[in-house]
């Protein structure tokens, strides 16, 4: 079974029951603030499980690309992953817990052809908040699970959400499938990826909101919110223990293979983390991102970076991050056609490959000239100064220590990590608050920014000329940031244009509605669309009425007054032929 096969059969499955498949969303949050990447199939989903009507209706299906940053470091073994991708089906207010359950047995039973024997299941033991799941495990002896392999864990394990500290969340019930087929279950230990045991499918039971003091309010119309990753569940459908050996990662690995005479087999780790960090790289260059130091830009010069580091072990000297991004692009047992950007944008993925490549060689060999220096003038080298040639020229510490023993010297290990702890607990400080709550803040603040944008994208094309379309956009609670296509910087007078012209529509007060319709018609109508975007078959649309109408997920204000007064603050360049502009609700 390969990836494309289990996506194939995962995604008809839901369809015959009346889902509808939804393509994946970039892997940048357009309108969260609060994370850099999109983390799990439900994120970008946030709205329609807050409440808000789906254009496709209440049934849904698809396969997400997610990043988690949280597991750079944890890459190298045989199952940790940046970028992955996983399965999901929703119900919104529709279907719950008595056809979910069934559904699950039945896909990975029959589907899928696991043993029934072979399955254990977990759910939610109950709390002050929430009672045991006990509706849960009764349905999943209904299918002829044994009660001895239905195991109650508390809310660490088996409860999901809600997405921001607030909003749709509940028990969940987690499919594992026993490696080892042996009678006893003495050993049973859950939560563990690697053992035994192996978590392949968790459907979370939306059925409380939590509300801002903390109370667990049962919601009228629950939701179901499922995830299944798809290196993992291949790995072990095909018998492997290690998610590196399977069609997904072993194309990857053998074209490394061929720029070095080291072997996966002999020493698997530099693989693993070249092949992951290089084609989570590759997916986050296709969504738009470049190597840059600040949030998603830097995570990507951060896995770039590692993985030309981590090239050295295998004795990869030269540019050869193009040759792995290619292999990535062409993969074509698993990625090839599915994800048009990764085409489309092929060019410019290869480009930015090879330049942030090059640009690291040169550092790396800056870095080496300052080592030699310091070494020859102070015959040493203080924890301070490694940790300095460390954070600014991203130098490696494990060449650091290579270059000291070099001269017979050693790396002073307590002082260079005492400086490396002041620095964390700084960037600590730093982005609290940036990323402390969470999912999406679909607040007053973010709805009437995210209607600004709108505004802002028409008044440009009215003022600029109809070549001007939307690159980007991102908000937070103090600005929003909109990137489009025109090569030019404004003129102030430019500037001031689309200023006034903003603040116009706004003082105006047009109502904002929203319409449901095939993304074909969208077009047909005018309607503008962030064309970097795949689109579902049915689209919402936003009309300011007498002014513009864009396809987008909304929310929206529901008219132009309750905006406030607008400010652009800065304008930039974004990259060749396109500029940036932040904007400020005065
Ligand atoms: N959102 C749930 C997960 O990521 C399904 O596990």
């Amino acid at each position: 079974m390969n990836a494309r096969k289990l996506k194939d059969l995962f995604v008809s499955f839901f369809k015959d029951k009346g889902h509808i498949e939804i393509p994946s969303a970039s892997l940048i949050p357009e309108n969260d603030p609060t994370t850099l990447f999109i983390s799990a199939g439900m994120h970008p989903l946030v709205p329609y499980l807050l409440g808000q009507p789906h254009p496709q209706g209440k049934r849904l299906v698809n396969v997400q690309k997610c990043l988690r940053t949280g597991d750079i470091d944890e890459v190298g073994d045989t199952y940790h992953h940046t970028f992955f991708e996983m399965l999901g089906n929703w119900s919104l207010g529709d279907y719950f817990k008595n056809d979910m359950i069934p559904w699950s047995y039945q896909f990975l039973t029959q589907i899928l052809a696991i043993n029934p024997n072979h399955l254990q299941t977990t759910c939610f033991q109950g709390d002050s908040d929430a009672p045991k799941d006990i509706e849960s495990a009764n349905i999943w002896q209904q299918q002829g699970i044994d009660s001895k392999k239905i195991h109650y864990l508390p809310k660490k394990d088996n409860w999901w959400g809600p997405a921001g500290t607030t909003g749709p969340c509940g028990p969940d019930t987690e499919m594992f499938i026993d490696t080892k087929h042996a009678q006893s279950q003495i050993d049973f230990k859950l939560g563990c990826q690697i053992g035994r045991y192996i978590e392949i499918w968790n459907d979370v039971f939306m059925q409380f909101n939590k509300t801002a003091d903390g109370k667990f309010i049962p919601l009228s119309n629950p939701n179901v919110d499922t995830g299944m990753g798809v290196e993992r569940t291949v790995a072990v459908l095909n018998g492997f223990s290690d998610n590196y050996q399977t069609s997904i990662w072993q194309p990857i690995i053998k074209s490394i293979e061929k720029l070095t005479k080291d072997r996966y087999i002999k020493n698997p780790k530099p693989f693993r983390i070249i092949a992951d960090h290089l084609k989570a790289s590759v997916f986050i260059i296709s969504d738009g991102v470049e190597p840059s130091n600040k949030e998603a830009g830097y995570v990507l010069r951060r896995l770039i970076r590692k993985a030309v580091r981590t090239a050295k072990d295998l004795k990869i000297d030269t540019n050869f991050t193009v040759t792995i991004g290619q292999a990535v692009i062409d993969n074509q047992n698993n990625y090839a056609g599915i994800y048009p950007e990764l085409d489309k944008n092929k060019q410019k993925i290869l480009e930015v490959l090879e330049t942030e490549e090059t640009k690291f060689r040169k550092t790396l060999n800056r870095g080496l000239l300052v080592i030699k220096k310091l070494i020859d003038k102070n015959k040493n080298l203080t924890g301070q100064e490694a940790f300095d040639l460390y954070q600014s020229f991203g130098f490696p510490i494990e060449l650091i220590e290579e270059e000291l023993t070099k001269n017979n010297l050693k790396l002073n290990k307590s002082d260079f990590e005492k400086h490396r702890q002041i620095h964390i607990e700084k960037s600590r400080t730093l982005s609290k608050g940036k990323f402390s709550s969470g999912l999406a803040d679909h607040s007053q603040i973010i709805t009437k920014y995210h209607t600004a944008t709108h505004i802002l994208h028409t008044c440009l094309r009215q003022v600029l000329g109809d070549h001007v379309s939307q690159a980007g956009s991102n908000i937070t609670q103090d600005r929003l940031r909109f990137d489009f296509i025109h090569s030019d910087k404004l003129t102030d007078d430019q500037i001031k244009k689309v200023e006034d012209l903003i603040n116009k529509i706004i003082d105006k007060n047009l109502p904002v509605t929203v319409e449901n319709m095939k993304f074909t018609d969208a077009k047909k109508s005018g309607a503008l669309a962030f064309f970097g975007s795949k689109y579902p078959d049915v689209v919402s649309v936003y009309t300011i009425a007498g002014f513009s109408k864009e396809v987008c997920t909304g929310p929206h204000v529901s008219a132009t007054g309750q905006i406030g007064k607008i400010k652009l603050i800065k304008q930039e360049s974004a990259g060749s032929g396109k500029r940036r502009i932040y904007a400020k609700i005065a």
